[in-house]
């Protein structure tokens, strides 16, 4: 079975990449780069091409993914990014973001499998022509799960290279309870390649889906982003296993992970403010991997999370992050 890493946009870009490799090679098959939204006039944005440029993406292997509903902007993109050494790209079927959806792209192309089957007709096609490997990323439907019966009938016509179902629909954006159900659907009405995707927290899940779907392949997002030492740790972890005394080896490559990030981040960077908001926004993830319940640990980690959130300067947040550097 393959592990994907899933694609993350504002999270998973360059940066974070590289680190996570030098930090846990080799346990990621491939990274997914969060969506670039290009267009039929403007073209790959030059911070895309940046993001994307294989010099800084050595030593793993990466996906683009494309966010459009234009076969024009889709084969524009398309031979960019060939021209850049990729022969794989993804579709993304599953953006759930008001903005998105309005301008009927992401989740917001599932509400017209009409024009969806159209778009694809156009897309493998040109694919085809070219040598490219395009692989779907899909939700169940915009509104209603039974949505998907007929979206697997349309992706199960083309040469879709793996399909990847986020199991949710479009209205559940990414709380909402999983539905697992569905992939049990897609597993027994599809010739297509599978790849799980919701949920996994800990190596136990994902080696369950594994026993349960042996063809199928996984992609983990926040599960790495609270747990990245996850592929690592040993099948008997609990889900909700927390960081600490218990676990010294996750806890070393926990900070040894963040602070090559943050490192990267302060050297690319422009400014305190902008790395401050990458950190923040990260912390979201990765506070779930500490004690915050108990007495006195949990209270000093508590206040440590709070410290990080109001932090102005990176002395702050240094400041805020050296108590969480101690395991209790
Ligand atoms: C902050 C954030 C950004 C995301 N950005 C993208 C994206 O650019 N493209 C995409 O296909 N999915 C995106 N997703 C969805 C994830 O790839 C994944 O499908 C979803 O989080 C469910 O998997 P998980 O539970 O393992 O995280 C994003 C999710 C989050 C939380």
């Amino acid at each position: 079975m393959s592990v994907y890493f899933a694609p993350m946009e504002g999270i998973t870009g360059r940066l974070f990449r590289s680190s996570f490799e030098e930090v846990f090679p080799h346990t990621i098959d491939k990274y997914f780069s969060p969506f670039i939204a290009s267009g039929v006039t403007k073209g790959v944005a030059g911070k895309d091409l940046k993001e994307l440029s294989p010099d800084q993406n050595k030593g793993f292997v990466l996906v683009p993914q494309l966010l459009t509903n234009d076969s024009r902007d889709f084969a524009n993109t398309a031979k960019t990014l060939q021209g850049m050494g990729y022969d794989e790209i993804n579709l993304n079927l599953g953006c759930p973001s008001k903005t998105v959806v309005s301008k009927k792209r992401g989740s917001g192309m599932l509400e017209d499998p009409e024009r969806l089957e159209a778009f694809l007709e156009e897309a493998f096609s040109f694919s085809d022509q070219n040598g490219i490997r395009l692989s779907l990323k899909t939700r169940l439907g915009s509104a209603s799960d039974e949505e998907f019966v007929r979206l697997l009938s349309i992706y199960d016509c083309y040469p879709v290279h793996e399909l990847i179902i986020h199991l949710r629909v479009r209205t559940d954006y990414y709380k909402l309870p999983l539905r697992p159900g569905w992939f049990d659907f897609a597993a027994k009405n599809s010739k297509l390649k599978l790849v799980y995707n919701g949920d996994i927290q800990s190596r136990r899940e994902m080696e369950q889906i594994q026993k349960t779907y042996p063809a199928a392949d996984v992609m983990i997002g926040r599960g790495f982003l609270m747990r990245p030492w996850m592929l690592e740790e040993s099948a008997s972890g609990e889900p909700g296993e927390i960081l600490g005394r218990e676990n010294p080896g996750a806890f070393r490559k926990f900070w040894q992970f963040h602070d090559r990030l943050y490192q990267r981040y302060k050297e690319e960077m422009p400014g305190e403010r902008a790395v401050l908001f990458k950190c923040k926004e990260l912390w979201f993830y990765m506070a779930q991997s500490f004690d915050t319940a108990s007495e006195d640990r949990g209270r000093e980690n508590k206040k440590a999370m709070k410290a990080i959130k109001k932090s102005q300067y990176l002395s702050d947040y240094e400041g805020a992050i050296e108590i969480l550097r101690h395991p209790g």
